[in-house]
């Protein structure tokens, strides 16, 4: 037999979730008005090599690369962000008469990682992006719309973390800070430390080897080394989230694990109960020369993505629960005339906006039955050699246990009645009893 790859697995039981958590993004998109954009699951390699960064560990360890028949390097997407750069440059986005473009996308990303709880090969994000405004008052309104998202899918007990890089001055700033409290303990750190201090010093604060070390507990926070202008945007941005009455924590040691970021950085945690380590839901912030770095015009953008397997285990250890996969009617027949019969009117019901099923494997009157309890139908429709030759219908209502005989040109009527019953609908109240 051949299994799934490791780190990818199939939604099966997850998918009331999943869906669950695809309407709300839908809904939720709407309000704060992005549009959907959808792009190719893999790209040049060289996209990532450029925004995500060569020294990340997405890119030096966990891209998924080969080598198509015509010789070009391709990359499986192991983020969002950069397709969504691309796309914007390439279709001149920057040029269209709505400014700032609002984006959201949602799909497979790919990384090869030690797999692990809330950690996979293949799994997925809902993702946003703003490009072309550099006002704070965006940063707020895109933690807003990740806030607004949790809510609506009712996971309590998050925290946003919050922090700033600042941009290209004040990034500069830190860094030579940041190499000079480093260039005593190097040699104490791991081997990928070592090579982070010549190539890329900021990235050392996100090993996951070094975490614990001193060194990197001690180390300067790059909010100290802030230009004023950028202080104040900072400042702007958690005025913001005090007004929508957000809460948040300031975290002076978040620096996130992609090169592309200046200004706002964030990450939203639900606590270590519900999903240990892996326990950040979302990350983003702002990056204001990805967009020139990848060959567009100087464009200021920030966003975020959510984790989808992650915001699933939260919402099954939080105990929510997803709507019942319940369906409308399920057919019971007797007879090849009976089964003709259940075709032609289950064609007219479906039309008409039931969801309906019947029996397609010549099961006996109580397999069906069970068949229908299994799949939850509100309505068993029986027809045997009798209601064929009577033209007529015996429709039981699972509810209420209640029985009902009329006839096959009735029987949608009479099921929409004892649907709509207690909706406020007072002929449909008369009507079913
Ligand atoms: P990221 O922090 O690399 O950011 O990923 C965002 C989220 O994706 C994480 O917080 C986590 O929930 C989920 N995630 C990441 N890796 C895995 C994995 N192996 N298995 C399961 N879930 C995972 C980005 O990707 C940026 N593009 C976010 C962004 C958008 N920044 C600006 N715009």
């Amino acid at each position: 037999m051949i299994t799934k790859m490791k780190g990818t697995y199939d939604v099966i039981e997850d998918i009331g979730y999943m869906q669950e958590i695809e309407k709300k993004m839908m809904t939720v998109s709407r309000l704060f008005q992005y549009r959907e954009i959808r792009t190719p699951h893999f790209e040049a390699s060289s996209l990532f090599h450029r925004s995500v960064g060569e020294t990340t560990d997405i890119v030096s360890k966990e891209t998924y690369d080969f080598i198509d028949r015509g010789k070009r390097d391709n990359t499986l997407r192991p983020e969002g962000t950069a397709g969504v750069v691309r796309a914007f440059i390439e279709n001149k986005l920057y040029a269209d008469k709505v400014q700032p473009q609002k984006y959201f996308y949602y799909g497979s990303m790919f990384r090869y990682e030690r797999p692990q709880k809330g950690r996979f090969r293949e799994f997925r994000q809902f993702g946003a992006e703003v490009f072309g405004s550099n006002d704070p008052l965006i940063d707020a309104e895109v933690i807003a719309y990740a806030v607004t998202f949790l809510k609506a899918l009712k996971i309590k007990d998050v925290t946003v973390h919050l922090n700033t890089l600042g941009d290209q001055e004040s990034k500069a700033n830190y860094r030579e800070a940041l190499i000079n409290h480093l260039k005593g303990g190097v040699d104490g750190l791991c081997h990928d430390c070592q090579k982070r201090f010549h190539d890329n010093p900021l990235r050392i604060l996100d090993c996951k080897v070094d975490q614990e070390n001193p060194l990197l507990i001690n180390a300067p926070h790059p909010i100290d080394y802030l230009i004023d202008e950028d202080r104040a945007h900072f400042n702007n941005v958690l005025d913001a989230l005090k007004a929508m009455q957000i809460n948040y924590e300031v975290d002076q040691r978040l620096v996130r694990g992609l090169d592309y970021y200046t200004h706002t950085v964030f990450e939203i945690k639900v606590s270590k109960d519900l999903l240990g380590n892996q326990n950040t839901i979302c990350g983003g912030g702002r990056y204001n020369n990805l967009v020139e770095t990848l060959g567009g015009p100087v464009t200021p953008a920030v966003g975020f993505a959510f984790g989808i397997e992650r915001l699933i285990v939260a919402l099954k250890a939080a105990n929510i629960t997803t709507p019942d996969a319940a369906m409308h009617v399920y057919f019971l027949t007797l007879g090849e005339a009976a089964r003709l019969v259940a075709t032609k009117l289950m064609q007219r019901f479906r039309i008409g906006g039931l969801m309906c099923n019947m029996d397609y494997l010549d099961k006996s009157m109580k397999a069906q039955f069970k068949q229908s309890d299994h799949q939850n139908a509100r309505f068993v429709v029986i027809i045997g050699e009798q209601e064929v030759a009577e033209n007529t219908v015996n429709i039981k209502d699972q509810n209420t246990s209640e029985s009902y005989t009329v006839s096959s040109g009735d029987a949608y009527h009479k099921i929409m009645e004892l649907l709509l019953q207690g909706s406020g609908c007072e002929d449909c109240d008369k009507g079913a009893k």
